[in-house]
């Protein structure tokens, strides 16, 4: 196999819902360990994983559903000095906020829709996608701060120099991109939370499309899902190992939760 590149690990430029920090490292170091040169990634989010990966094959393609989400990465990647700009003109303020939300994004310009969805994003709490509301902390910095997106703005679009951006539902990009040199790393909604990123993009007989058209791929695959039993049910023909992840919930508490890796 070819040596692949280095890069340096980055930050997504948000949080995300559902972002894979606390899994992240074991996470890649899978995706390290299995030889391929096409890297795949139907549900890419803020890129938790794939920004953070820092081996570069020789093709890499993400894939989102979230319009919102792709227009961001393309004017990064085309306009990131704009964007820049176009952020500095917006701040922390409950009421800043609520404008931004009630604002139509398709009444704006793509580089005004992109500063929006980072502004929204920053600014909400938990990094939700969907009934975001305004997110602060007493003895904490504002969440959104666009001194600190410049170096990232900048990272993300040099590190999308070379990769392909798709807007696909996951069946048509898995179909479209599977090759026996193919990795997939996938990671869809929760089961339980199919919901949490729109409506009518995923719902629970997704689950079921997701395994079939896993079932017999050329290429390799590392999916991870929540420990459900019925998620151990529908994937037990594959690879299934758990993980056990610590999450903060308060200042002093935290709790455990076991995560699934799943694999072909
Ligand atoms: C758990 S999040 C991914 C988080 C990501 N790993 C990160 O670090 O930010 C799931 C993603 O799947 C996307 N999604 C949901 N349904 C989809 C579909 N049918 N096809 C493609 N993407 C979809 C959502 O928009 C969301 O961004």
């Amino acid at each position: 196999m070819k040596k692949q590149t280095d890069t340096v690990r980055i930050a997504p430029l948000a949080p995300y819902l559902g972002g894979k920090f606390r899994l992240s490292k074991r996470i890649i170091n899978r995706i390290e360990q299995i030889p391929h040169k096409i890297y795949a990634e139907p549900f890419v989010g803020m890129g938790g994983i794939f920004l953070r990966r820092t081996q570069i094959p020789k093709a890499e393609i993400i894939n989102d559903i979230n319009g919102e989400l792709v227009n961001l990465y393309r004017i990064v990647r085309r306009y990131p000095n704009t964007l820049y700009k176009e952020t500095e003109f917006l701040f922390a303020s409950r009421q800043e906020f609520e404008r931004q939300l009630k604002t139509p994004p398709e009444t704006l310009t793509d580089i005004e829709r992109a500063a929006r969805f980072l502004y929204l994003q920053n600014q909400a709490f938990g990094g939700k996608v969907t009934g975001q509301s305004f997110g602060v902390s007493i003895d904490r910095p504002a969440r959104f701060d666009f001194v600190k997106l410049n170096d990232r703005i900048r990272a993300v679009g040099e590190r999308l120099a070379s990769v392909t951006i798709e807007r696909l539902d996951f069946e048509k990009f898995i179909t479209r991109y599977d090759t026996k040199d193919t990795l997939f790393y996938l990671d869809p909604p929760y089961w339980g939370n199919e919901t949490d990123y729109g409506k009518d993009i995923f719902c629970r007989s997704d689950f079921e499309r997701l395994r079939d058209c896993l079932t017999g791929i050329k290429g390799k695959f590392i999916l991870s899902l929540n420990d459900t039993p019925q998620v151990r049910n529908l994937f037990k023909d594959f690879i299934i190992e758990q993980v056990d992840v610590t999450y903060s919930i308060s200042k002093t508490g935290c709790c455990n939760r076991s995560e699934l890796i799943i694999t072909n």
